[in-house]
């Protein structure tokens, strides 16, 4: 069964939208273990425009599961993290302008940057996921750069709007998996997987893990919203 890594970035989201102390990601963290979630997931942008180094820096104290960040393969950000020290990495591309992390990390194109960053996070015991498209190019290049893991970039999958399209993306998903266990690369999936499309990509044979973030988010804020506001209430009479 693949493990679940819940990404609690929206809930830093709306925390910013305010910057004030609430909803609180290290919370979420928490509750997200509670609720059985295998792994808490991350992503440090460099704009902070969601998680900050504090929320990192916590979780990475008080979760008991395996905290997965994603981060650009950057100077910067790859010092933090070699000081905290999360047990996985996902490079992740990250652009200033876009809304959510738009397609694969391109590792061939930025093999120099990637292999820097990558000796320094191996050399502390820190695994290394990469964020790539289905592409059989960047996952044998993820291999020969010496990564433990692929994370296949299912967004194209979860915007198709046929059925037939659907179908198409799931079979480079299927073959893109088969082809990175066949290197010897465990398999992760993610982006865009939500409650309605999640089933069929559980079912990919070996695949061993899903990052699943704004799904998850979007519905705590609906299952939680009548007890929040009979909350207020009961203080208001
Ligand atoms: N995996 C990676 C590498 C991501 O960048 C993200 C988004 O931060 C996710 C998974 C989660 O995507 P979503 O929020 O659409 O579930």
């Amino acid at each position: 069964m693949a493990k679940l890594g819940v990404n609690i970035d929206h809930v830093a989201t709306v925390r910013q939208a305010r910057r004030t102390i609430e909803p609180d990601p290290v919370w979420a963290a928490a509750l997200a273990e509670l609720g059985g979630a295998d792994g808490i997931t991350l992503h440090l942008r460099e704009d902070r425009r969601h998680i900050q180094e504090r929320d990192l820096r916590i979780i990475r104290q008080t979760a008991q599961v395996k905290v997965n960040l994603e981060m650009a393969a950057d100077p910067l950000v790859t010092t933090i993290a070699l000081d905290v020290q999360p047990q996985q990495v996902t490079l992740v591309p990250e652009k200033r302008e876009e809304v959510t992390t738009e397609g694969g990390l391109d590792v061939i194109a930025n093999s120099a940057r990637i292999k820097t960053c990558m000796e320094q996070l191996l050399n502390v015991g820190i695994e290394v996921s990469m964020f790539v498209d289905p592409d059989p190019r960047q996952i044998e290049a993820s291999h020969i750069m010496g990564a433990k893991a692929v994370e296949l970039h299912t967004g194209r999958y979860a915007d198709a709007v046929t059925e037939q399209e659907q179908d198409k993306e799931f079979e480079a998903l299927l073959s893109a998996g088969r082809y990175a266990i066949e290197r010897g690369l465990v398999l992760h999936l993610g982006h865009g997987l939500t409650y309605r499309n999640v089933q069929r990509i559980a079912r990919i044979p070996g695949v061993c893990e899903l990052n699943i973030g704004h799904s998850i988010v979007a519905r705590a804020i609906m299952v939680g919203f009548q007890q929040a506001v009979r909350e207020m209430k009961t203080l208001i009479s």
